[in-house]
C-alpha cells in the first residue's frame, strides 16, 4: 500500500487535497496521470453501461437538490452511522468498525471507555442564498442516485425507453464520514458511477435482473484486468443493509487492508419511486410502481484498486500493468538524443500524428533506460524511440511495457499497429 501511495504522488496520480495549506481531511486531488486514469475508467463504464446498450440512457443531474428529495428518500432520517467517542481522548469512531476500535484501544495503555453509540447523519450541509438569516439549508448529495429518480418522468417523456430500462449517471457525492481513511478508499468527497434499472414489480423479475447485473458488473472488472481471485461477492446481513435495500451484495476486492467494498448491487424494490410518488404506465394502460435494481460503484475506489492490482516489480523496475484501455498514456515517444535536431524533428512528427487519436507522452530527458522506467511507473503500454537507424530506413523501436521486448516498426504502420495492440 505504501509503495502505491508513494508512486501516486511521485508520478502525478493522486495528491492530498489543498496540500499547501496542510490538507483537508478526506479530500484528494488527482494529478495529470490520475485525471486521465479516472477519465478512462468512467469512459469504459459509460461505454459498457450506456453506449453499447439500447435499454439504458444517461443523465447528469445537479449536485444541489431541493431538500425535500432527502426527506422523501429517507436519507434525513436514516443515512446515519453509529458514532462512539473515546472518553479518554475524545476521538470519534464508527461503532461498527471493530478493527478500527480495537486499534484505537491498543494505542492507549489503560482500558478505554466508550460513550454509547449515537446516530450520526452523513449528509453534508450547505447554505444557499445571499442574505444571512434568509439563507436556506441544503445538502450536498450523499448518493448521486436521487438525480435519476427525480428525472424519471422527464426521461420517459423525452425518450423512447420502455420497461425494463435503466438510467445511468456518474458524478460527485459527499459524505461527512466519521473516519475517512485508507488513502482514497473512504473519502468525504468522491465520485460514483451508477445505474438505476427499472423492472416490473415481481419477485422473479427483480431477482433475475439482480443476478444479471451482479454478473455483468463482476465481468466488467475482470475484463479490465483485475485478477479474478482478488474479487468476491458478499451479501449484506440484515443489520447492515441500507434503509432503501431489500437485498444487497457487494463486489469486494482483496485489498492490502482486507477485503473491501468496490461496488454495491442493490435491490431497492419500490422504495424510491413510491416515496417520490412516481409510477409507470405500460403499453396496455396498466399503471404500477416499478422496482429498481441498482449498481453503484465508486470511481475513486475503482481507481485505487486498479492501481493496487496493476502494481508489480521486476528488480528495480516498478511497473503498473494497467489494461491499455485504462492506461493514462497509450504511447510515449522519445528521440534517442535530445541534442540531435533530425532525431527530435522526426520524433516530434510521430508524436503529433499519434496524438490525433490517443494520449501520448513525450520525454527527452536523461537516458533511454530512465525514460523507460518512468513510463513503466505510469503504466504506458508502449514506448517509441527514434534513433539513427530511423533516419536511414524509416523504422522505429517499439518497446512493450510488460515484456520489455523491442521490435522495429515502419513509421507509416505505427498508427495501425497501435490501434490493433490497444484494442
Ligand atoms: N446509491 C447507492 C450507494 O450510494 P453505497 O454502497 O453507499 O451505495 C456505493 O455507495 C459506492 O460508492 C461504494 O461501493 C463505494 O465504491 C463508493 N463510496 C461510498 N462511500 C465512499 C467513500 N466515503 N469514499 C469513497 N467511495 C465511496
Amino acid at each position: 500500500m505504501e509503495k502505491v501511495v508513494s508512486l501516486c504522488k511521485r508520478r502525478g496520480f493522486i495528491y492530498p487535497g489543498s496540500e499547501i495549506y496542510g490538507g483537508l481531511t478526506g479530500t484528494w486531488d488527482y494529478g495529470p496521470a490520475g485525471t486521465l486514469l479516472k477519465k478512462n475508467i468512467k469512459d469504459e463504464w459509460w461505454k459498457f453501461t450506456v453506449q453499447k446498450r439500447s435499454d439504458v440512457v444517461g443523465v447528469d443531474a445537479a449536485i444541489m437538490m431541493n431538500p425535500t428529495v432527502w426527506e422523501k428518500s429517507g436519507h434525513l432520517a436514516a443515512f446515519t452511522d453509529p458514532l462512539v467517542e473515546c472518553k479518554k481522548c475524545h476521538q470519534r469512531f464508527r461503532a461498527d468498525k471493530e478493527e478500527e476500535i480495537k486499534a484505537h484501544e491498543k494505542s492507549h495503555k489503560e482500558k478505554v471507555e466508550w460513550t454509547k453509540p449515537q446516530k450520526f447523519n452523513l449528509l453534508v450541509k450547505a447554505y444557499l442564498g445571499i442574505i444571512e438569516g434568509e439563507q436556506s439549508e441544503i445538502f450536498l448529495r450523499g448518493e448521486i442516485t436521487q438525480g435519476a429518480f427525480v428525472n424519471f418522468e422527464n426521461v420517459i417523456s423525452s425518450t423512447r425507453v420502455k420497461i425494463p430500462f435503466g438510467i445511468a449517471q456518474t458524478g460527485k457525492a459527499f459524505r461527512n464520514e466519521i473516519t475517512p481513511g485508507n488513502f482514497t478508499f473512504r473519502s468525504r468527497e468522491f465520485e460514483q458511477m451508477e445505474l438505476e434499472f427499472f423492472v416490473r414489480p415481481q419477485d422473479s423479475e427483480g431477482n433475475k435482473w439482480f443476478e444479471y447485473w451482479k454478473e455483468q458488473r463482476m465481468n466488467w472488472y475482470v475484463s479490465l484486468g483485475i485478477k479474478k481471485e482478488k474479487l468476491r461477492f458478499r451479501e449484506h446481513r440484515d443489520d447492515e443493509r441500507a434503509h432503501y435495500a431489500r437485498k444487497a451484495e457487494d463486489i469486494e476486492y482483496d485489498a492490502p487492508f482486507g477485503w473491501s467494498e468496490f461496488e454495491g448491487i442493490h435491490h431497492r424494490g419500490d422504495w424510491d419511486l413510491s416515496r417520490h410518488n412516481l409510477s409507470y404506465v405500460d403499453e396496455t394502460g396498466k399503471k404500477f410502481t416499478p422496482w429498481v435494481i441498482e449498481t453503484s460503484g465508486g470511481v475513486d475506489r475503482a481507481l485505487l484498486f486498479f492501481l493496487i492490482d496493476a502494481y508489480s516489480e521486476d528488480g528495480e523496475r516498478k511497473i503498473l500493468k494497467l489494461s491499455p484501455k485504462l492506461a493514462p498514456y497509450k504511447v510515449a515517444v522519445f528521440p534517442l538524443l535530445a541534442n540531435k535536431e533530425e532525431l527530435v524533428g522526426q520524433a516530434r512528427k510521430i508524436y503529433e500524428n499519434l496524438r490525433e487519436n490517443m494520449m501520448v507522452a513525450w520525454d527527452e530527458r536523461g537516458n533511454i533506460g530512465k525514460r523507460y522506467f518512468a513510463q513503466d511507473e505510469v503504466g504506458t503500454p508502449f514506448c517509441v524511440t527514434v534513433d539513427f537507424q530511423t533516419l536511414e530506413d524509416k523504422t522505429v523501436t517499439v518497446r512493450d511495457r510488460d515484456t520489455a521486448k523491442q521490435e522495429r516498426i515502419e513509421i507509416d504502420k505505427l498508427g495501425r499497429y497501435f490501434i490493433e495492440k490497444l484494442k
